[in-house]
């Protein structure tokens, strides 16, 4: 079956400095429809999170952005379109492959204790409305090499099979457009309880370093604005940003 709006139209570039800066410098400079797919064989300046930057291998992986115009969300409740990105590839995954497939919060996507997925979601707001999303993806599909970075995989190296970059992209866009119709639907709880599920660490005491500090705690949830809930313990029931916590894996 065919995806309704999502990748309907796709870009297809050998190279570009950043799929997500064509999509946010293309919505400056025209109107580009909800759904529009933009892939690039090689990123020269591939953007990761907190202004890290994310490399892949040419020819080897898929790097994509969507243009996506979810108004109905607003600034504090933006944190509903990661979940459900994250929700689609991990499902897209569990697909394809036997091992466990999990969402570290904020936006990665694992296998096992390794990365095989990341996400970078950049909105525009209009107002206290989400006016454009564009929302940026790199998944390791046939890379194997991935020199001195020890915690990354492939969908190759977990199946031994290559694959065409641009099949993989019409399967995933239609795990995501069946989840944002799925949110559009307002089946908001249904979204917000699979999330959990397949969260990692979610409800499990486990160490994190908390401001420096190595502390145990327990995820209790993911709030609607991103913020990480953990249960100290002592009890005490703490929100936190990316800044103030990281994982200890
Ligand atoms: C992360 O894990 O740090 C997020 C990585 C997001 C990478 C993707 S690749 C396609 C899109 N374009 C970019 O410049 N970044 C995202």
């Amino acid at each position: 079956m065919e995806t309704l709006f999502i990748g309907k139209e796709i870009i297809e570039l050998d190279v570009v400095d950043s799929t997500n800066s064509y999509l946010a410098e293309k919505l400056r400079n025209s109107s580009c429809s909800e759904g529009l797919v933009v892939m690039a064989y090689f990123q020269s300046a591939g953007k990761g999170q907190r202004g890290n930057e994310w490399r892949s291998q040419p020819g080897e992986n898929l790097t994509f952005s969507i243009v996506l115009k979810p108004k109905f969300l607003t600034v504090n409740n933006h944190f509903i379109l990661s979940k459900l990105i994250s929700l689609a590839i991990c499902k897209f995954l569990a697909n394809k492959i036997s091992d466990k497939v999990s969402i570290k919060w904020p936006n990665d996507i694992y296998v096992g204790r390794k990365k095989i997925a990341g996400i970078l979601i950049e909105n525009q707001f209009q107002g206290s409305k989400i006016e454009n999303s564009v929302v940026g993806i790199g998944i390791n599909i046939n890379q194997t090499n991935f020199g001195d970075l020890t915690t990354a995989t492939s969908l190759k190296l977990l199946t031994h099979k290559e694959y065409g970059l641009k099949e993989i992209l019409k399967e995933i866009v239609k795990y995501i457009e069946g989840y944002y119709l799925k949110l559009k639907m307002s089946s908001i709880l249904s979204i917000e309880k699979e999330y959990l599920e397949n969260l990692l660490f979610y409800d499990e005491y486990q160490k994190y370093k908390i401001n420096g500090e190595e502390q145990l705690g327990k995820i209790n949830g993911v709030m609607p604005d991103g913020k990480l809930k953990i249960i100290l313990e002592s009890g005490e029931v703490k929100l936190y940003d990316l800044k103030e916590i990281e994982f200890i894996l």
